[in-house]
């Protein structure tokens, strides 16, 4: 009988008053040769939040003595890292699991591990366990560091195992991190998330919101200053949430942002911000400026106010608008992009009508825009839905018409301008072909040498298009 232990999104989505558990990672010594001669390949769907899970998952397992491959097929351990915000994302997860399938037959030792977010639902862990019996081990968002004593299971008794909790989640410190990126870092420092969004899975994926501790981010963006990064940015699924459950008045994502500015770090970012949580106090730090960089993502979902209501976001229109307005007058150089989400049940014409106008008066330089994706268990999957998919359909490419003109508006502003680019892309078929982000987060090609790479250079911009900028290093 295989080992199991099921999701359970009704228990997933109770919060308690207690505070959460924090532990320090440590790895049972004799997982230490686990690893020893085998090769893993993690392929991450999804936000930065996976991203940086994958990066954990990645560090663990390399201390276990597992070498990271880039190529699938050269992996003994193939790890699949999922998302669940829309059907479309766990449609391809599906369709991945079909073609391992394949990939198992001409390579019989190969084991598959399916982890993140979709498997937190009772519905895909009920299809691997009927459907996709190839799948070798489950595991969910809460216990990646889990993964050693499973996979050592797996060598014993050569059987499924399945290890989703439901719970509302730790505060896991020091679990090792392998990172992707040389000069830049993801830091999280508030996981899960109690916002409870209608339409949105992660309340019931990712746990309740739970803060690190100030000294512990503070003390890990110093090192990662002194390791030579160039950017970090914070992680959270509402980082103005930051410090709420820590039961001190004083920490607060403004007074963390305070603490990070003093440090030597060139570049700091964050997202994602909830515009309710969004203190005035906050933009007054960002005001500060110097590596605190002049871009916000602030999703706004909907211009309507009937709509943002049925949500659940817990502001309006007006209230949004007035945010965006003293954003503008304390940082008159800030990018703000947003997410938008077409099409929610009873969504009218009208409702779409103040998405539209909004998006206009916000002056959005760039949106994430999505069609409305019924979840599992939420509130809005249960609301009756009068809009047709192809009317959903129309309204995005209504809105992206819109939202594109921002795009190039954002990148117009500048032309001719100089400004600082971190170099980090490499063409893959150009020796001299490099691409770097500006402080507004516009994206830059360039001519660069190798020996650029990694440094914040000024660059004049000479060509602005929609989804680029174009520019030369000033030397
Ligand atoms: N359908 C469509 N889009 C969604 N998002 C979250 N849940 C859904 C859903 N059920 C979008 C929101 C969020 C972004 C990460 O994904 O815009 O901000
Ligand atoms: Fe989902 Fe809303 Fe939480 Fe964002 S704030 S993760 S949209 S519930």
């Amino acid at each position: 009988m295989a080992d199991q232990h099921l999701p359970d999104l009704i228990k997933a989505g109770k919060r308690t008053k207690k505070p959460a558990i924090k532990r320090e990672f440590k790895l049972d010594p004799a997982f230490l040769s686990l690893g020893k001669g085998r090769r893993f390949f993690i392929k991450t769907h999804g936000c930065q939040a996976n991203e940086a899970d994958s990066e954990m998952i990645a560090g663990l397992l390399i201390m276990c003595g597992f070498t990271q491959v880039d190529i699938l097929e050269d992996a003994d351990f193939v790890i699949i890292n999922t998302c669940a915000i829309r059907e479309n994302a766990e449609n391809k997860v599906y369709g991945e699991i079909g073609r391992l399938k394949d990939l198992k037959r001409s390579h019989k030792n190969v084991k598959l591990i399916m982890a993140g977010c979709m498997m937190q639902e009772e519905s895909v862990v009920d299809r691997i366990l009927k459907t996709f019996k190839h799948v070798d081990i489950v595991i969910g968002t809460h216990n990646i560091d889990k993964l050693p004593e499973m996979i050592a299971s797996l060598d014993e008794n050569h059987a499924q195992r399945i290890e989703v909790e439901s719970g509302e989640g730790e505060v896991i410190e020091h679990i090792p991190v392998a990172r992707s990126h040389r000069y830049k870092a993801w830091v999280n420092i508030i996981y899960g998330c109690d916002e409870f969004c209608t339409y949105c899975v992660v309340p019931y994926t990712r746990g309740k919101e739970r803060s690190r501790q100030l000294d512990a981010i503070v003390d890990e963006v110093r090192n990662l200053a002194i390791e030579g990064y160039q950017e970090v940015t914070l992680l959270g699924q509402n980082v103005n949430a930051y410090g709420q459950d820590l039961g001190d008045a004083k920490v607060t994502f403004a007074e963390l942002l305070r603490r990070l500015h003093e440090l030597p770090i060139p570049r700091i970012r964050f997202t994602t911000s909830h515009p309710k949580d969004f203190s005035k106090e906050l933009v007054d730090v960002l005001a500060l400026g110097g590596n605190l960089m002049p871009y916000i993502h602030l999703p706004v979902q909907s211009g309507s106010n009937r709509i943002l209501k049925a949500m659940n976001r817990k502001y309006t229109r007006e209230q949004y608008l007035e945010l965006v307005d003293y954003i503008y007058q304390k940082i008159p150089t800030v990018s703000l992009t947003t997410d938008i989400i077409v099409g929610f049940p009873q969504e009218t014409e009208n409702d779409f009508q103040e998405t539209l106008s909004l998006v206009e008066e916000a002056r959005f330089e760039g949106a994430y825009t999505f069609v409305y994706s019924p979840r599992p268990n939420t509130p809005a999957a249960r609301l009756y839905d009068d809009v047709t998919q192809d009317e959903k359909k129309a309204r995005l490419y209504r809105l992206n018409e819109v939202v594109n003109a921002g795009y190039k508006t954002g990148n117009v502003r500048f032309l001719d301008s100089i400004v600082d680019v971190l170099i980090e892309g490499k063409s893959k078929t150009d020796p001299n072909h490099f691409s770097g982000y500006t402080p507004n987060q516009k994206i830059v090609n360039l001519v660069a040498e190798e020996s650029d790479l990694g440094r914040i250079l000024p660059v004049k911009i000479t060509k602005a298009m929609t989804w680029s900028l174009k520019g030369e290093i000033v030397r």
